[in-house]
């Protein structure tokens, strides 16, 4: 068995600045309320014109996280994508991805697994890696939220929390047994699914039958979530899974040096954090700037980390998610 570690890291958020000010513009919200129940401040949406899309996204991230790892195109063997905002139905945005990176005909995957997309995805790569099969895999996450949110005060509960950006980490082969990637933990609980959900349009809610069924309404293709419901599960899920990955390794909560939660609300992150009886110091947060970017917030926030010092080599780093699905993960690394 062989040792996956992660080899470079990059992001890329757009640059139009949305503050709580400006969504309270558009509907019936404001700064006080958002940022006591979330955290955040302001988030980034791609704006028309700007060239932006999810993967174009995605390659931005992607090409500073190669050019960190000293690695090029060339020596990539599969692309691992995570999405819920994909520029098409199909085909997948890896495919695009790896056209314009011009990437050979190397494999290029598609994750399915919302917030917790990024985890899911280094456990695919990590898998692949592991049995010798490939050596280094494009691992990202990218997500344009903006384009498929209800701006109208109707969806002000889950309009605000959703912000646009991409990361990428390089997960390569390592000869260092003393590094990387220790673990990977999943899980899903299927029956909660409509609890955060977009429904359509899908081939169980196509556009024509919904119009005919809401002639006098506006077609209902925006995302739907359950905030308390979905609240309530994260803070349990998000502790069990951690452990579960310091379990696995024989290490305690102690012996975590880095904390990188999924952005999803600056309250979940500070609830785990109090629970866990973790320091400031061990726990990572940015959704203040970026709001909850989905498969997107991980990588993101754990290049900035990495870029800002917080992360060296021989830290414990914990990676967790929580969201749509229900699913949930953990990765445990020795960076
Ligand atoms: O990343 C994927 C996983 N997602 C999550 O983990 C999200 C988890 N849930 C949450 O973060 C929170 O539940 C929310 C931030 C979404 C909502 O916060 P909450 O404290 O659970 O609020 P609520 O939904 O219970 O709504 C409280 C009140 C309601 O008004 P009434 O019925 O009390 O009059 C809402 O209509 O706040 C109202 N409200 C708003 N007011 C101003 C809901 N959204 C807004 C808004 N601005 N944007």
């Amino acid at each position: 068995m062989y040792r996956a570690t992660i080899k470079g890291l990059g992001y890329y958020v757009p640059e139009n600045i949305v503050t709580n000010d400006d969504l309270a513009k558009r509907m019936d919200t404001n700064d006080a309320w958002i940022q006591e129940r979330t955290g955040i401040q302001e988030r980034r949406h791609i704006k028309k014109g700007d060239g932006n899309s999810t993967s174009i996204m995605g390659v931005k991230a992607a090409k500073i996280a190669l050019e960190r790892a000293e690695l090029t195109t060339k020596d990539i063997d599969m692309i691992v994508f995570a999405t819920l905002s994909p520029d098409m139905y199909f085909p997948g945005g890896g495919v695009q991805i790896q056209d314009m990176l011009d990437m050979n005909t190397v494999p290029a995957l598609d994750v399915r697994n919302q917030c917790s997309g990024f985890v899911y995805a280094i456990s695919v790569a990590d898998q692949y890696i592991k049995t010798g099969m490939y050596k280094n895999i494009l691992v990202i996450g990218s997500e344009n939220h903006s384009g498929g949110l209800d701006f109208s005060t109707r969806g002000r509960n889950v309009s605000v929390i959703f912000g646009d950006g991409a990361g990428a980490a390089v997960v390569s082969r390592s000869d260092d047994e003393d590094s990387g990637i220790l673990s990977t933990h999943l899980h899903s609980e299927g029956k909660h699914k409509d609890e955060l959900a977009l429904q359509g349009p899908s081939t169980e809610h196509w556009v024509p039958e919904i119009i005919e069924e809401n002639p006098q309404e506006d077609i209902p293709y925006y995302p739907y979530m359950n905030g308390q419901f979905v609240f309530k599960h994260a803070i349990v899920r998000f502790s069990e899974v951690i452990k579960e990955g310091l379990d696995a390794n024989g290490l305690n909560v102690s012996d975590i040096d880095m904390l990188i939660p999924h952005q999803a609300n600056l309250r979940i992150s500070q609830f785990i954090q109090q629970k866990m009886k973790l320091s400031d110091d061990q726990v990572f947060n940015n959704i203040q700037k970026y709001g909850n970017t989905t498969a997107a917030s991980i990588p993101i926030a754990l290049t900035e980390a990495w870029e800002a010092g917080k992360i060296k080599k021989g830290d414990l780093v914990v990676l967790a998610a929580f969201g749509s699905g229900f699913t949930w993960g953990s990765v445990i690394i020795r960076w």
